[in-house]
C-alpha cells in the first residue's frame, strides 16, 4: 500500500514538474538558444574536455556521461564522484551559477559543507567565472540522470566533512590565475591551462601525506594508482627538456611521440581530454612546460658494466626486450618507446617501470592514431630478482645513472598491483 501511495505521489509530482518544466519553455526565463548561446555552450563543451570532468563523473561501470558514482582514491580512502548531470533532485539542475562556481572553483557545496580535494577545486581555483559558466551552459544541454550518489565512503574520521576545513586551510588558496605580462600570450595561455582546467599537478606534483601539492617541486613527478606520473619540467634528464615542443604536442594529441607512449591514467587523460583540445592550445601547453627549469641534483654515476646485477640484467635484457627496444634502447618512432630518452626508467620512483614491465601495457588509442602498440607482461615469467636486474640494468644504461632496484622493490609492487587490481581506479 505504501508503494502504491509513494508511487502516486511521485506520478503526481513528475506531473506537476511537466507542467512547471513546459510552462518554463514558453516563458521569459528561457528563451530560444541564440548564436550567442550556441557558442557558449561550445565554448563550455571544449572546456569539459580541457579539463577532463569526465575523467571522475562518468563511471565506466554506468555508461550514463557525467552521471557521477567512480570511485576516486584519495589519501583518506575512496570517495565517489557526484552527479553532475541536470537532474533537479540528484545533480546540478537545480544550482545557481554563484553555487556551481563555488563548488568548482572553491569546494563548497551550496549547503555550506566542505569537498573533498578528490574533486580538483584546488587546481579549478584558477579558472576564470566565465569559464566555469560556460561548463556549466554546456552541462546544462545533457540529459538529466535521477541517480542518487553518496559520495562519502571513507572511514572514521576522515568521513566528517568539517576536517576538510583544516585541509582547506592548510593547501588551498582561493586565487584565481594571475596573467605575467612580462611574458608572451602563449605562455600565459600554457601556464593556465596546465595550472588550472589540465590540472597537471594533481598527479604530476609531489604531495604531501596529506595529499596537498608540495608547490616548491611543481610537475616534478608523483606515483599514484600504481603509476609515476614523472616529472615533465624542462629537466633534460629526469623530465621532458630532450623533448622539442613538437614531441610533447605529438604525445597530447596522439598519446605517443618519438620517444614515449602514455599508458595508465595518462592515456586516459590523453583519450579524454588533450587528444580533443586545439593544436594550438597544446603548444601553449608545450611553450609552458619548456619553461619551467627543474631545481633537483646533478646525475650520480652509473653502475659500472661489471657489476653483478647489470651483467645479468644485461643478458635479460638482451634476450627478451631488445627485438622490440633495440640493443640501444632507441625503440621505433611513435611505435615502441625509446628507452635511452625514457623519464619511467630515469624517475626517481620506479612504479611506472616496474608496472610496466611486470603487467605489460596498452598505449592511448585515438582518433588519429586508433592502433595502439602493447608492451607484453613479463611478471609471469621473470621473478624479482630478474626483473630488479633487468631495470637496474635499464637505469644505468645509455647515459642513464639510477639508483639500482632492488628484488624487495619489485616484490612491494607486485602486492601493490595486485591491491590496485581489487579496486576500480580512475
Ligand atoms: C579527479 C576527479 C575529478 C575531476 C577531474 C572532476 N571532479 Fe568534480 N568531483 C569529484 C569528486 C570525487 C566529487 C565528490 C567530492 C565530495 O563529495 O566531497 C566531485 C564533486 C563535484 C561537484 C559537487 C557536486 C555535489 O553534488 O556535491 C561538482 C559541481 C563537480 N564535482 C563538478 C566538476 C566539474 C565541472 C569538473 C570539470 C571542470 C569536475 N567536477 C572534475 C571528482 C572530480
Ligand atoms: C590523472 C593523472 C594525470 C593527469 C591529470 C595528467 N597526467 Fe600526465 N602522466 C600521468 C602518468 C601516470 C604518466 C606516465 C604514463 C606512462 O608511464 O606511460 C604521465 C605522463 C605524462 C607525460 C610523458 C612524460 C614522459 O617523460 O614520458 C607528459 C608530457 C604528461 N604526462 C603531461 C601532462 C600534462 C601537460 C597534463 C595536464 C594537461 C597531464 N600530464 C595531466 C598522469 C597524469
Ligand atoms: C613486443 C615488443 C616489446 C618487447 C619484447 C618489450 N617491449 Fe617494452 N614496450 C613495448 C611497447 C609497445 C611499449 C609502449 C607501451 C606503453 O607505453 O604503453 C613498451 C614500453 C616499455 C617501457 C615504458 C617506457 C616509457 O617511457 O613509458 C619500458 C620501461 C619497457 N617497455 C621495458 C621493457 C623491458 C625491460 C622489456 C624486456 C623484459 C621489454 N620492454 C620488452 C614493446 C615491447
Amino acid at each position: 500500500m505504501r508503494d502504491l501511495g509513494s508511487s502516486a505521489v511521485r506520478a503526481a509530482a513528475v506531473l506537476a514538474a511537466m507542467v512547471v518544466m513546459s510552462s518554463c519553455k514558453l516563458s521569459v526565463a528561457e528563451p530560444a538558444p541564440t548564436g550567442q548561446d550556441f557558442a557558449e555552450i561550445e565554448r563550455g563543451r571544449y572546456l569539459t574536455a580541457a579539463a577532463d570532468c569526465t575523467a571522475c563523473h562518468t563511471d565506466p561501470a554506468d555508461s550514463r556521461p557525467f552521471a557521477g558514482g567512480r570511485p576516486i582514491q584519495t589519501p583518506f580512502g575512496t570517495v565517489l564522484a557526484a552527479n553532475i548531470t541536470p537532474d533537479d533532485e540528484t545533480g546540478i539542475g537545480s544550482w545557481t551559477l554563484e553555487q556551481f562556481d563555488a563548488a568548482v572553483r572553491r569546494g563548497r557545496r551550496p549547503d555550506g559543507k566542505h569537498l573533498y580535494p578528490a574533486m580538483p577545486y584546488p587546481y579549478y581555483t584558477k579558472m576564470s567565472r566565465a569559464d566555469v559558466g560556460a561548463i556549466r551552459a554546456y552541462l546544462l544541454t545533457l540529459a538529466p540522470v535521477h541517480k542518487k550518489v553518496d559520495s562519502n565512503q571513507l572511514p572514521f574520521p576522515f568521513n566528517i566533512r568539517w576536517e576538510m576545513r583544516l585541509w582547506d586551510a592548510l593547501y588551498f588558496k582561493a586565487e584565481p590565475f594571475q596573467a605575467d605580462p612580462s611574458k608572451p600570450e602563449a605562455w600565459n595561455r600554457g601556464a593556465y591551462l596546465v595550472q588550472g582546467p589540465g590540472h597537471c599537478a594533481a598527479c604530476h606534483t609531489p604531495k604531501t601525506w596529506l595529499g596537498g601539492d608540495h608547490k616548491d617541486q611543481a610537475l616534478q613527478g608523483y606515483s599514484l594508482q600504481g603509476w609515476f606520473a614523472p616529472n615533465i619540467t624542462n629537466d633534460p634528464r629526469r623530465g621532458v627538456g630532450s623533448w622539442s615542443a613538437a614531441d610533447l604536442v605529438a604525445y597530447l594529441k596522439t598519446g605517443h611521440n618519438r620517444f614515449a607512449g602514455a599508458s595508465g591514467p595518462m592515456a586516459e587523460e590523453v583519450v579524454h581530454s588533450s587528444s580533443r583540445m586545439t593544436d594550438s592550445d597544446l603548444s601553449a601547453i608545450a611553450t609552458y612546460l619548456e619553461s619551467k627549469p627543474d631545481g633537483s641534483a646533478a646525475a650520480g654515476k652509473p653502475l659500472p658494466a661489471t657489476n653483478a646485477e647489470m651483467t645479468s640484467g644485461a643478458a635479460i635484457y638482451q634476450d627478451l626486450c631488445s627485438a622490440c627496444h633495440r640493443q640501444d634502447g632507441s625503440g621505433v618512432p611513435y611505435l615502441i618507446p625509446d628507452l635511452s630518452h625514457s623519464a619511467a626508467v630515469q624517475s626517481r620512483e620506479t612504479t611506472s617501470l616496474l608496472h610496466v614491465v611486470l603487467e605489460g601495457a596498452q598505449t592511448a588509442a585515438t582518433a588519429d592514431e586508433p592502433t595502439a602498440p602493447a608492451m607484453p607482461a613479463f611478471g609471469w615469467q621473470l621473478d624479482d630478482a630478474q626483473i630488479a636486474a633487468v631495470t637496474t640494468y635499464l637505469r644505468n644504461s645509455w647515459g642513464h645513472a639510477a639508483p639500482a632496484t632492488t628484488a624487495g622493490d619489485v616484490r612491494k609492487a607486485r602486492e601493490g598491483l595486485q591491491s590496485a587490481a581489487a579496486h576500480t581506479t580512475p
